[in-house]
């Protein structure tokens, strides 16, 4: 079952435990609706997810190929339904990607090249704003890749979320950062003092994940060519920056359901 994971589950400092404590304050209630949603999360996951990974987990007498899954989930929705696909996705031992919070969400302003930003929730990209991201991991799960998660249109406004966009957002850069040895020093940030760029890791498609679920080609689209995926078993640590050359995409990226922003997803 897909899990949202804002954090390694053994706190190793201060501002770990300071997101720990954000997530220890949710109601109860929330906490329910948080697992349903999570639920349908981990159906849509399966859908958007290459079963070639899936394959490589575990033992089914044959691959099964999209279409095949896609019947299955097709069945399994909407709710009452939902348990059923749920078993069936237990019961063939699938392991639903883990979605991984980002620890730190800060701006870097190029047209303000000494302004400090805080990390926080606030996500704007132009084409002289990129946006800084920080994950850290420490799971047996040995697979990663970063994508643009984007709820659809109906679950967005019912989670009171939502973005504004101009311009072409289907193909935003994601660079590899060095992840600077103080890791305090990405919780506040300037551009000319962010980290720097080692290479380029591909793009992700900042567009509904259901519009590209439905397109054949866009089957389990998640970051572009030259690195899907990459090793992150044990504890890892990522730094990247989401750049938008010629577009303008804001949104609020917070630790809720529906998910909408740049996300890691860890693979069993
Ligand atoms: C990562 O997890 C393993 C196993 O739970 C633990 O032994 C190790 O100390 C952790 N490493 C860090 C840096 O937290
Ligand atoms: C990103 O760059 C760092 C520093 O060079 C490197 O250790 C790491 O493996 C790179 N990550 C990916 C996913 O390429
Ligand atoms: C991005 O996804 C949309 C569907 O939401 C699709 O129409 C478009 O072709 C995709 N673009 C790229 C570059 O993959």
């Amino acid at each position: 079952m897909a899990e949202y994971t804002p954090l390694m589950s053994a706190p190793q400092d201060d501002d770990e435990i300071e997101t720990k404590k954000q997530v220890e304050e949710l109601s109860p209630r929330y906490v329910l609706l948080f697992s349903v949603l999570v639920a349908l999360m981990a159906i849509a996951a399966a859908a958007a997810f290459h079963l070639s990974v899936l394959g490589a987990t575990h033992e089914t007498p044959r691959l099964l190929r999209p279409k095949d899954i896609e019947a299955t989930l097709r069945m399994a929705h909407p709710s009452p339904n939902l348990e059923k696909g749920h078993a069936i996705m237990v019961n063939k031992k699938f392991k639903f990607p883990r979605m991984m919070f980002p620890m730190f969400i800060v701006r870097a302003n190029a047209a303000a090249p000494d302004e400090l930003y805080k990390s926080g929730a606030s996500v704007v990209l132009s084409p002289t704003d990129s946006m800084i991201y920080h994950w850290r991991t420490n799971s047996t799960w040995p697979k990663c890749y970063l994508t643009a998660w984007v709820s659809s249109s109906e679950e967005l406004s019912a989670g009171h979320k939502g973005y504004t966009s101009d311009g072409d957002v289907t193909a935003l850069e994601i660079w590899n950062l060095s992840t600077p040895e103080n890791r305090k020093s990405l919780e506040t940030m300037s551009w000319n003092a962010r980290p720097a760029r080692v290479s380029l890791l591909g793009t992700v498609n900042f567009t509904s994940r259901e519009a590209q679920n439905r397109l054949g080609y866009l089957d389990a689209q998640e970051i572009s060519a030259p690195t899907p995926r990459f090793d992150c078993l044990g504890d890892t640590k990522i730094t990247v920056e989401v750049v938008c050359k010629a577009c303008r995409l804001e949104f609020d990226q917070v630790f809720s359901m529906p998910p909408l922003g740049f996300e890691l997803m860890q693979l069993a």
